[in-house]
């Protein structure tokens, strides 16, 4: 059936099968073919061999529509330029849509293409399908905390499943890029701060959307992003601009972006920033001479939403030659801004580009959609039986609870003040206690947050009837109206309520009176997390630290359930609250999620993997920083140490940081040698004791320092790790092993080396309460 489908596409596009596999390229499709290794999969010839057919036939207008990516539909992350889209797409000067999904309008659009074209070329469906589709899993940051690798690949497998049910077959996901700075509202969207932790997410996630086979119904093409280094963007702010040494860049930054196109993603997403004084959209250095020279990505490279038209506000250029800049540096399409569309044919005409770079980006894109078996059949992903049957089926949903609960972290739990018994009464308490809309996150564009679980209907699910659940708002999210203005424009859903705020606390004091137990469910909007929604003030917005401070009067215990999408400074809630549970915006089952872990039907197991600060001034603040050459040691009166007159040095909660319901011992780490040579690996090993009352996970983190280096070296780098699971007085032997690989940097050549000496190893619960042993790499 599928061969028959081609075959007749093929005709009508005026290649038939026979003549597809015979026949001999022309121009430039020749030229490339001269290039070609020997290598070649068959697979990959055949491919070749039919998209060198089709450029062939394709004017140079028709070329240069295939680089030009629209938004059709509800979304817009920044000003609309996409116009006059039926018309364009009839004239061939579209090569694919973005912000359109359901199995109906993807056909009825694909129709529309395929019909009215003359080469009959379909359109890629891309979505930005960032932590689930229609079922929203923990934002990006709260699946990283779980630091489960499987259930962040299933994650990404049921939004794959989804989003093709739902006629999208390209996600502009995994966003990959590092981040150390909390003020940074995106770094709810990456995995935090760890390149080696980064690496396992992105291989993951990509493992997951893209499966085995990309021309399967159910698999879609990844997109890595930002690339690069989005994530360290000067004081937070975001698309500000990124200066960064080479040293940096590939030790600390670049990882995670490699690990996702080895795991084979389709396409890379740039970034907004500048790298090296050029903007990241027109970098030949960082998409030609290293992504695709150095790395050999062979997939395409389309810009971020209007990248290239914003390089004359870098002040790079007019709209033509920033046009040219981005083509030329590798850029193969153009999201939204339409620089290539207006521009390319003038420029070919002129000279500054050659029709030969316009051929190679276009057969990217055909190749893409080879890849995606869209010419075999470009309906393939627009089945509204399928769609039925799929999303947000029982199964995803329960998926979607399983996953969110191993997101959550416990961050205090004082005296076992949790988990909470199924008797009694609770103060529910807080902005976001009743809350949907706020707790599937930003970037949840399909979601529908009137689907999801309150933190108020997952007590009564979960607790039943034996607990008395007493509740009152107690503050606004925030009471800032600009910001709630602001917010709501955005797809934000708060309402301000009008009561001053003592009214609000005094109630909230009252019904905290009257109950055993407060749980104060208190945070962030989704919106004020994710992108263009950097804070210089990361504490608890508006009023709600003058909430809990009422509340802690009242002589309660006192449990925060903390809903946010950033590290917070939360000195004085650690200091006050019996318990804190980090639930981050935990997706569709967020309610449900969180009771299990509030009553212990799921004992906690979640790790940080970004360092929340004590205060705003330490950031950017991350664990696997370098020594300085006056480290502080913490004596009082040593003043000339690299300290602050005002706070120590160290993070609230670390990295990797994250209680149990149950306590774990460990024993020294024992090394399989105190020597080793620069070719041989060596084993760590470690035995972990659940010690306390409850079965449960731990994450045995594993640390290298390469104590002295050509250049300087983190005080330690996570370089393992393994999540097991420990009944009750069980213990389990861990085994790591180290291999050279995990010995080595980029040093300031650029060579990756491992350097012979004295190495650190250091075994623990968190990057902080570690033991260490040592060894040597002799030459
Ligand atoms: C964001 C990207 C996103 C794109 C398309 C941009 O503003 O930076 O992450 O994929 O919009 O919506």
């Amino acid at each position: 059936m599928k061969r028959i489908i081609r075959t007749a596409l093929l005709m009508s596009i005026g290649l038939t099968g026979t003549q597809c596999s015979t026949s001999q390229p022309t121009g430039a499709a020749q030229q490339s073919n001269a290039t070609a290794t020997v290598a070649m999969s068959q697979s990959d010839q055949e491919m070749k061999r039919f998209v060198d057919e089709l450029l062939s036939k394709m004017t140079l207008d028709e070329k240069i529509g295939q680089l030009n990516l629209v938004s059709v539909g509800f979304d817009v992350t920044g000003p609309v330029v996409s116009e006059n889209v039926d018309e364009n797409i009839r004239k061939g000067n579209v090569g694919g849509v973005f912000n359109t999904y359901t199995p109906i309008a993807a056909r009825k659009l694909q129709e529309f293409a395929v019909n009215n074209t003359r080469l009959k070329i379909p359109l890629l469906f891309g979505y930005d399908v960032i932590h689930g589709h229609r079922t929203i899993f923990p934002i990006p940051l709260g699946l990283s905390t779980s630091w489960d690798m499987e259930a962040i690949e299933r994650s990404a497998r049921i939004a794959a499943d989804e989003a093709t049910a739902d006629g999208l077959n390209w996600v502009f996901s995994p966003m990959v890029d590092i981040a150390r700075d909390a003020r940074w509202g995106r770094i709810s969207e990456g995995a935090g701060e760890d390149p080696y932790l980064g690496s396992e997410v992105a291989r993951a996630m990509v493992r997951g959307y893209q499966g085995d086979d990309m021309t399967k119904a159910n698999t879609v093409m990844a997109c890595v992003k930002h690339f690069a280094l989005y994530g360290a963007a000067e004081a937070g702010r975001d698309y500000n601009t990124v200066d960064m040494s080479m040293n940096r860049m590939f030790n600390e930054y670049m990882a995670p972006y490699k690990a996702a196109l080895d795991a084979g993603a389709g396409s890379v997403m740039t970034s907004f920033n500048e790298i090296n004084g050029v903007p990241a959209t027109g970098n030949k250095w960082l998409m030609t001479d290293l992504l695709r020279k150095q790395w050999g990505f062979d997939g395409f490279v389309v810009t971020d939403y209007t990248a290239i038209n914003e390089m004359m506000a870098h002040g790079v250029g007019n709209e033509a030659q920033v046009g040219a800049l981005a083509l030329k540096a590798g850029v193969d399409m153009d999201m939204v801004g339409e620089v290539f569309l207006k521009n390319l044919k003038q420029s070919v005409a002129d000279g500054t580009v050659t029709e030969e770079e316009i051929n190679i980006a276009t057969r990217r894109i055909l190749e893409a959609k080879y890849k995606l078996g869209l010419f075999e059949d470009p309906y393939r992903y627009a089945d509204e039986a399928r769609a039925k049957s799929t999303l947000m089926k029982p199964e995803y949903r329960q998926a979607a609870r399983e996953i969110a609960r191993k997101s959550m972290v416990l961050l205090k739990n004082e005296k076992q003040v949790l988990p909470l018994k199924k008797t009694g009464s609770i103060a529910l308490i807080g902005p976001l206690a009743k809350n949907q809309r706020d707790l599937i996150g930003n970037w949840s564009g399909a979601g529908d947050w009137k689907q999801a679980v309150s933190l108020e209907q997952g007590i009564k699910n979960v607790a039943g009837n034996g607990i008395k659940i007493n509740y009152a708002k107690g503050a606004n999210l925030t009471d800032d109206e600009q910001m709630i203005q602001r917010l709501n424009a955005h797809g934000g859903n708060l309402e301000l309520d009008k009561r001053s705020s003592e009214q609000m606390i005094a109630e909230a004091v009252k019904t905290a009176q009257s109950s055993d137990v407060i749980v104060a469910v208190v945070g962030e909007a989704q919106g004020m997390t994710g992108e263009a929604a950097s804070r210089a003030d990361i504490t608890l917005p508006g009023q709600q630290r003058e909430l809990l401070k009422a509340l802690k009067k009242t002589g309660k215990p006192m449990v925060l359930v903390l809903m946010n999408g950033r590290p917070l400074a939360l000195n004085w809630e650690d200091e006050n609250a019996d318990a804190i549970l980090e639930a981050w915006f935990a997706g569709t089952e967020a309610g449900n999620a969180i009771a299990d872990v509030l009553f212990g039907a799921y004992n906690p197991s979640g790790k940080l993997t970004a360092s929340f600060p004590q205060v705003v001034g330490q950031v950017p603040i991350y664990y696997n920083h370098k020594n300085t050459g006056r480290p502080f040691g913490g004596e009082l009166l040593d003043k000339y140490k690299s300290r602050y007159m005002d706070v120590t040095n160290e993070p609230l909660y670390p990295f990797g940081y994250g209680l149990s319901y149950t306590s774990f011992n460990y024993s020294a780490p024992k090394l399989s040698k105190s020597s080793i040579t620069a070719n041989e690996n060596l084993t760590v090993t470690v035995n972990v004791r659940n010690t306390g009352n409850y079965d449960g996970e731990e994450v045995v983190q594993l640390y290298v320092q390469d104590v002295v280096g050509s250049i300087t070296r983190p005080v330690k780098e996570l370089k393992g790790f393994e999540k097991i699971n420990l009944k009750k007085g069980e213990s389990k032997t861990v085994t790591f092993t180290i291999t050279p690989e995990d010995l080595k940097f980029f040093n300031n050549e650029l060579q990756r080396v491992l350097e012979p000496g004295e190495f650190k190893v250091y075994v623990g619960t968190n990057s902080r309460d570690v033991q260490e042993a040592s060894f040597t790499v002799t030459q």
